[in-house]
């Protein structure tokens, strides 16, 4: 069951998303060689303390982190810690927070400094795709045709998409129905309608699309120790089209 939310609700998920894009901001600007992943993670938890919102993550299944920092090779749910950043890095930024009772998610990988052409291209590819699957998130549409949309896109310019991982629904909870994928079968799934909101989060690989996780028990990373990127907005459908919340 997809939960539908009110005008008035997507208002009060469209603050928390621009309170949510605004703290992103400012730790994209954190980003630099020689930073730990820890000091991010600090900014963040201080950043949130001053929006009097809290962190969606801290706590959700047991995460230890207020933050996901992500490196290189980790697709997603890094643990901020020790590890310091260097030139040619990628890091991916993932950040949900809770305010007036509802949840908002999103994230972008960012380069440290400056990184090679092919890792320039897989950020610019996994942020189009994402976009690609916003277009889709429209009343009368299929779930899985924004799925559809971002694999073909990914494919298309030589990258893959994980599937072990997957968007989701989100609202006065971080995860609710539906799941999305980052692949799938046109004009198949649920019909979209006024009122949905969905992360909608492709993780895009260089080479296998396959992971294991680290024995920290959170750290997803590509079998082949190739980069991965990841990119997310919470989005609401309106009679009027997708709304980018956390835009
Ligand atoms: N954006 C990710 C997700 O929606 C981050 C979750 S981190 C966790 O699944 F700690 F909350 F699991
Ligand atoms: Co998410």
């Amino acid at each position: 069951m997809i939960p539908l939310k009110s005008e008035r609700e997507i208002e009060t998920m469209n603050t928390a998303g621009k309170i949510l894009s605004g703290i992103i901001q400012k730790l994209r600007d954190a980003v630099a060689a020689g930073v730990t992943t820890a000091e991010i993670e600090s900014a963040a938890e201080r950043l949130m303390r001053e929006e009097k919102v809290v962190s969606a993550f801290k706590g959700y299944r047991g995460y230890p982190g207020q933050i996901c920092t992500s490196i290189n090779e980790e697709i997603v749910h890094g643990i901020p810690g020790g590890r310091i950043l260097k030139e040619g890095d990628i890091i991916s930024l993932d950040v949900g927070i809770k305010y007036k009772g509802f949840y908002s998610d999103a994230a972008v990988t960012v380069p440290v400094g400056v990184v090679s052409g092919t890792v320039k291209k897989l950020l610019e590819v996994t942020q189009v795709s994402l976009e690609k699957g916003i277009e889709l998130a429209q009343p009368g549409n299929h779930l899985f045709d924004i799925s559809h949309a971002i694999q073909v896109y990914v494919e298309a310019n030589g990258f893959s998409v994980v599937r072990d991982f997957v968007g989701h629904g989100i609202g006065t909870k971080l995860h609710e129905d539906p799941e999305i994928p980052n692949y799938g079968v046109p004009h198949t799934g649920e019909i979209l309608k006024p009122g949905m909101v969905l992360a909608i989060e492709p993780m895009v690989t260089q080479g296998t699309c396959e992971c294991r996780i680290l024995s920290d028990g959170w750290t997803a990373i590509t079998k082949d120790g190739k980069y991965s990127a990841h990119f997310e907005h919470s989005v609401a459908i309106t009679e009027n089209g997708p709304e980018v919340l956390t835009a």
